[in-house]
């Protein structure tokens, strides 16, 4: 079944919980759409886990348009929400729905994500009255990690979870249709997911969430620059590439790689020709 902003919704009056993670490229999109998960985010990590950038801030409007048209091309049922970059949106209202609009025609994108709360709000609404779903992201919200003076948990004091808690009803005012939550803890995300009608989406915001999203390279061990507290490793596929690449390496060098039934075969009386 395809899935939509309206599903995510249903998702959440049903209680049924929505699986998420990222996405960069047409392969792994691919895999992800048939392993059933609900939706799948072109997130801006894509700087981190994909380019090497030490933060999000320097991916591009057109570094997301490129991943974005990829994760869609491989994509049939899972949701594609495409991460606005960077100073795309925070400038003005009119920069935000140029560039929502951007991700969606030329992204092919689903629904675009952008962070934020209260500051964003007139944003959200004017991308969803131009009929772009949005998705919201308050807590730790790597784009502000200059302000916030490094990657850290949000919302522990009684000031900061209350405004948590107002930025999660100001943007699902705005009419946002779900909201990432990230970096919050667990007793808090219970509080603002059961003050909300759309889903929470957590990152290391415990199991009370609505739904649950990985950034995909943190979950398959495949990004060893530092692996978060919240992370839980499925598998350790950069072990397994590893190795491959090892085997490779060895079987060429020893002539054991291409082998025959690696190699095209040509007529011996059009080779003898040519000696
Ligand atoms: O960019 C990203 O991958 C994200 C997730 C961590 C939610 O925003």
């Amino acid at each position: 079944m395809k899935n939509t902003s309206i599903t995510f919704k249903e998702s959440k009056q049903r209680n049924e919980k929505i699986t998420m993670l990222t996405a960069y490229d047409y392969s792994t999109a691919k895999v992800i759409d048939e392993a059933g998960i609900n939706g799948i985010l072109v997130g801006d990590s894509l700087g981190m886990v994909c380019l090497g950038y030490e933060d999000t801030l320097s991916v591009t409007m057109e570094d997301m348009i490129h991943h974005s048209r990829a994760v869609a091309k491989g994509t049939k049922n899972a949701l594609v929400v495409t991460d606005m970059p960077f100073m795309s949106y925070q400038a003005s209202v009119y920069d935000a729905v140029i560039n929502a609009g951007r991700l969606i025609k030329e992204g092919r994108a689903q629904a675009v994500k952008l962070e934020g709360g209260k500051e964003v709000a007139e944003s959200v609404r004017a991308i969803v009255n131009a009929s772009i779903p949005v998705m919201g992201h308050i807590g730790l919200t790597p784009q502000s990690v200059n302000a916030f003076g490094g990657f850290k948990v949000q919302g522990k004091s009684e000031e900061t979870a209350k405004k948590l808690l107002e930025d999660a009803k100001a943007v699902e005012e705005a009419g946002a249709f779900a909201v990432v939550l990230e970096c919050v803890p667990a007793k808090l995300t219970k509080l603002i997911s059961s003050q909300l009608s759309i889903p929470t989406i957590g990152i290391g915001a415990g199991v009370h969430c609505d739904g649950q999203i990985l950034v995909y390279q943190d979950m398959l061990g495949l990004f060893s620059d530092f692996t978060p507290k919240f992370v839980k490793k499925y598998s350790n596929v950069g072990e397994v590439m590893k190795n491959a690449f090892k085997s490779y390496d060895q079987e060429v060098k020893d002539g054991v790689f291409p082998a025959e039934i690696h190699s095209f075969k040509i007529d011996e009386d059009v080779i003898e020709k040519l000696y």
